[in-house]
């Protein structure tokens, strides 16, 4: 019983279906009438009615500055997460309990490498480069989830973090497969057909680990006990307290407030936790009749501004390994562009 995992109503086939309605949308995108022959004088209301006929701009269009800077900083941070997040569960690749398991973790881990990469790319379209942003990540200006600051502990920890935390990221990443900015809704899309299969491969873990011996049952609830209310800070501060909403919202990078998918993420977790048989810790958790939601305890806010300022239990440990294999990878990049100048030579001395 691994299949509902996406039990969203609001879209046929779910979180899945709403992503597919996306490819199509971005597509319909394509052709739509912007509602003007071209920019023409006025940049400022060309880039509005982009904006408003729900089109694409595309790193060629003039772009307020304040709205590429909100790109950079979010696909920045984004891309930073997923490197960053290679490393709890990178931790219990040589120690997955079989052949098979080991596999699937290895490739999961290697798809947030390349998530990582696609987001790189589309961060540079907005004209940053990659060693640029790779330095704000290293000297610590640019930030990344506050979530793998938290150390895997357990085996069902991997599996906790496949089910809640790229649960949490589907439910944050679907809406921007619709963003704005091209780029940034393309790379999306491709996400989040991966971080689905993600989801499903810490679903299964968790399954067989609820229905399997006491002790293993006992180490699956306690695995969703450390990760539920750190899950649920991954959407960030609450509506009242988050700076940058509104004007994302103008500008559709942003689709919805990180209140309301949280809601959207308490709400299709529920009968999944049912279903493996573990309980969510939270005493106050219910359906709400006139809310059609459930109600739940809030996550902890100070420790996530802990967490997020550098206090967290592994801020320390993830940002040193990050930049020892920095240092540790200078060679490959150092011969990288080599080859490259050298490539470049010869189709010089060729034309
Ligand atoms: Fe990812
Ligand atoms: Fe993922």
């Amino acid at each position: 019983m691994y299949g509902n995992d996406f039990s969203g109503e609001d879209a046929p086939g779910g979180l899945l279906g709403e992503v597919e309605a996306a490819e199509a949308a971005l597509r319909a995108a394509a052709e739509r009438d912007r509602g003007a022959a071209g920019p023409g004088e006025d940049l400022a209301a060309y880039f509005a009615q982009v904006i408003d006929a729900d089109q694409k701009i595309e790193p060629r269009d003039w772009m307020p500055e304040a709205y590429r800077r909100t790109l950079i900083r979010q696909i920045a941070q984004h891309a930073h997460s997923e490197i960053i997040g290679m490393q709890p569960e990178g931790n219990w690749i040589s120690r997955a309990p079989s052949l098979k398991r080991k596999a699937i973790l290895l490739a999961k881990v290697q798809d947030e490498a390349g998530h990582g990469l696609y987001l790189y790319a589309a961060a540079e379209t907005l004209g940053i480069s990659r060693d640029e942003l790779v330095d704000l990540l290293l000297n610590g200006r640019q930030k990344y989830s506050s979530i793998f600051n938290y150390p895997t502990l357990t085996w069902a920890d991997v599996g906790a973090i496949g089910w809640l935390v790229d649960g949490a990221a589907i439910v944050n990443q679907v809406p921007l497969c619709r963003c704005s900015y091209g780029p940034y809704a393309r790379a999306m899309i491709r996400v989040c057909k991966e971080e689905s299969f993600h989801q499903r491969q810490g679903y299964e873990i968790l399954h067989v680990l609820a229905h399997g011996t006491p002790a293993q049952k006992a180490m699956a609830q306690d695995a969703l006990d450390r990760w539920w209310y750190p899950s649920l800070a991954m959407f960030g501060p609450p509506d009242g307290d988050s700076t940058h909403s509104a004007q994302s919202m103008a500008w559709k990078i942003k689709r919805f407030s990180n209140d309301e998918l949280r809601q959207r993420f308490v709400d299709m977790c529920v009968g999944q936790a049912e279903v493996l048989g573990l309980t969510i810790p939270d005493p106050d958790l219910r359906w709400n009749d006139e809310r059609q939601a459930y109600d739940f305890t809030q996550p902890d806010y100070a420790e996530l501004m802990q967490v997020i300022s550098g206090n967290g239990p592994c801020n320390r440990e993830r940002m040193a390994h990050r930049r020892h294999a920095h240092t540790e990878g200078a060679w490959v990049r150092e011969a990288a562009a080599a080859y490259a100048a050298k490539q470049k030579n010869k189709e010089k001395v060729a034309a």
